[in-house]
Parts: structure tokens; C-alpha cells; sequence
């Protein structure tokens, strides 16, 4: 008989066809948003799903399906994925590092850059046909060669935006609660989270989500940030309190912000969506055609090698490999 595989998002279609010519597929072509229990109903008897952050892999999902072995996530972060619970159950649980790092890293550069020079701002009230005559001082935005820019958060992707800063002449700074070894910290110096958020003059987050990581940024350390700083978030919704970055943005305790990760996504704080000086994308950041596709494709070889009994090289859940289920 063959193996059963639910697809919970509209993919590649040749990626598609691939998969359905190995396994019995259930796809979601016309990409409808599933409710845990759509897909608790869809994965019920089925022995592996593809599926993306936006669906949670929890205890309840995980009794409901008495198949299931492997939740291979097309995504690098997996805070949809309580991978205790993935360990009780039996079931491997799988992400995409790596293949994301250059393509996220550009877009969190992309955002940095849109929101200090004022891009998007400049760019509405171009086409809302309020240029009439140039004028010297005409949306004058924040420096960026030559400064100071903070990683919080300096894992692969950190790093990649890290080396990035080089092109720009800037000096960098990061925080992780542990140092890096010296080869993997680059031109970049370590220091607390408070020294980084004091001495920076942007930051780029890009912590795992996460109860650890939630309102990692609140109002105590914005209030630490110049007020000329850009603040860009590119990890995920939640590590940044949405409502006290508004306040500061409002109040000009904060000089702009590049979102590409929001609380509640796709709902969006009424704040941030009313302020010129927030640059919102979404949750786009991995979106080149090239990295989605290797993206999905790690994710169907990590799919296949569980399922063909092979330890899969991004396995999240290592104790799970000899208990697991088959
Ligand atoms: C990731 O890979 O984690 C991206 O944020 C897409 O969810």
C-alpha cells in the first residue's frame, strides 16, 4: 500500500507531481486556510504532512493522528511545532535551515534601508501627486555607512546580514546569550543585550520565535534605543511587542521600523498599519522563487527520508529517531 502525504499549502505544481507520483497525495491546490480541525481531519490517517508556520503541530493534532511520522515544516523556524509532543507521539519533526540564510538576509537589508531613507513613504506621496517642486531638505532619512548596526540574534541568517554590513562600512555588534567561537564571529563583537540596544544605531532582529523569545522588545528596551535608530524585524511575530514599537514610532522615540513579521499575522496592529515610518512586508522575507523552491524541496527530501526510514540531516527532535514510529 502506499504511504499517504498531506500537503497543507498550495506548492510548486511539478513539485506536486513529483511527491504524487511517490506517494498517495492529499494537496490543497486552491491553497485554502485550514482550522486545526480541517487538519487534524485531513491528517487523521495520514503518515506524513508538508506543511508551512502557519499550522500548529500540537498534542491534540498529534492524538488525532495515530499515522502520522513525519511533520516535515517548509519553513527554517518551527515555533508552530511543540517538538516535545512530536517526541511523545513518535513522530519526526523536520525544518529548512540554511537555504534561506542569503534571501532573508537581503530582504532584512531591504527593510533597513526602505525604512531609513524613507522609501516607501517618499514613494506615496510621489504617486499621491503631491510632487510639485524639489526641495533641499525633502525626506531626509537616517545614515547608514558608517554606523553602528546590532544583530540580536546572530545565527546563520544573523551572520549573512552581518557580512552584509561590510559592503556598507559599517561596524557591527550582536547579542546571543552565548558568544560565538571567534571564526564564526566575523568583524562582529559581542555584547549584553542592553550595551547593544544603547550603543547601536540600528538593529536587525532575528531571534527564534517563541515563548522564550516573546517581547523580547517591549518598551523597556526601545526606551534604551536612540531615538534616530531603524528597528527591523525579520524573525517572528511576538518577539517584538507590536504595540509598545508603535508607541515609540508614534512618538518619535524611535526613528523608523522594517516589519516583515507581526503579533498577530495577517492581522496587522491598526498602529503600525496608520504610521509613515513603518515599512511593513508580509512575512516575505524567504520569498525569492529560487529559495522557495529549495526551500520545498528540503522539505520533500526530509518528507521522504523519514518515511524511507533514513535519518533526515534537519531532523528538529533527534530523541524521537530510535522510538520512533514506523
Ligand atoms: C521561515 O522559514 O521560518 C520563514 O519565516 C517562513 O515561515
Amino acid at each position: 500500500m502506499r504511504l499517504r502525504v498531506v500537503v497543507t499549502r498550495r506548492i510548486f505544481p511539478e513539485l506536486i507531481e513529483e511527491l504524487r507520483a511517490r506517494y498517495e497525495l492529499v494537496d490543497n491546490q486552491e491553497d485554502a486556510v485550514w482550522s486545526a480541525a480541517q487538519l487534524a481531519e485531513r491528517l487523521r490517517d495520514a503518515d506524513g504532512a508538508l506543511l508551512t508556520s502557519g499550522e500548529r503541530v500540537d498534542d491534540a493534532l498529534l492524538a488525532a493522528c495515530p499515522q502520522l511520522k513525519v511533520a516535515s515544516n517548509i519553513a527554517v523556524g518551527y515555533n508552530n511545532i511543540d517538538l516535545a509532543a512530536c517526541t511523545r507521539h513518535g513522530v519526526a519533526a523536520t525544518n529548512t535551515p540554511d537555504v534561506l540564510n542569503e534571501a532573508t538576509a537581503d530582504h532584512a537589508w531591504a527593510l533597513l534601508l526602505a525604512a531609513a531613507r524613507r522609501i516607501g513613504e517618499s514613494e506615496r506621496w510621489l504617486r499621491a501627486g503631491h510632487w510639485q517642486r524639489w526641495t533641499f531638505e525633502m525626506f531626509m532619512g537616517a545614515e547608514l555607512h558608517g554606523t553602528t548596526l546590532g544583530v540580536l540574534g546572530m545565527g546563520r541568517i544573523g551572520r549573512a546580514i552581518a557580512r552584509r554590513a561590510q559592503g556598507f562600512g559599517m561596524r557591527v555588534l550582536y547579542h546571543n546569550r552565548r558568544r560565538l567561537p571567534a571564526a564564526e564571529e566575523g568583524a562582529a563583537h559581542w555584547v549584553t543585550k542592553e550595551d547593544l540596544l544603547r550603543a547601536v544605531d540600528h538593529l536587525i532582529v532575528m531571534v527564534p520565535g517563541g515563548t522564550e523569545t516573546r517581547h523580547l522588545i517591549g518598551s523597556a528596551e526601545l526606551a534604551l534605543m536612540k531615538p534616530t535608530a531603524v528597528l527591523v524585524n525579520v524573525a517572528r511575530g511576538g518577539v517584538v511587542d507590536d504595540d509598545a514599537l508603535a508607541a515609540a514610532l508614534r512618538a518619535g522615540r524611535l526613528a523608523a521600523a522594517g516589519l516583515d513579521v507581526f503579533e498577530d499575522e495577517p492581522k496587522v496592529h491598526a498602529s503600525l498599519l496608520a504610521l509613515e515610518n513603518a515599512v511593513l512586508t508580509p512575512h516575505i522575507a524567504s520569498s525569492t522563487r529560487a529559495t522557495r523552491e529549495a526551500m520545498a524541496k528540503l522539505a520533500m527530501r526530509n518528507l521522504d527520508d523519514v518515511l524511507q526510514g533514513r535519518r533526515p540531516a534537519a531532523l528538529l527532535n533527534p530523541d524521537v529517531w530510535d522510538h520512533r514510529r514506523h
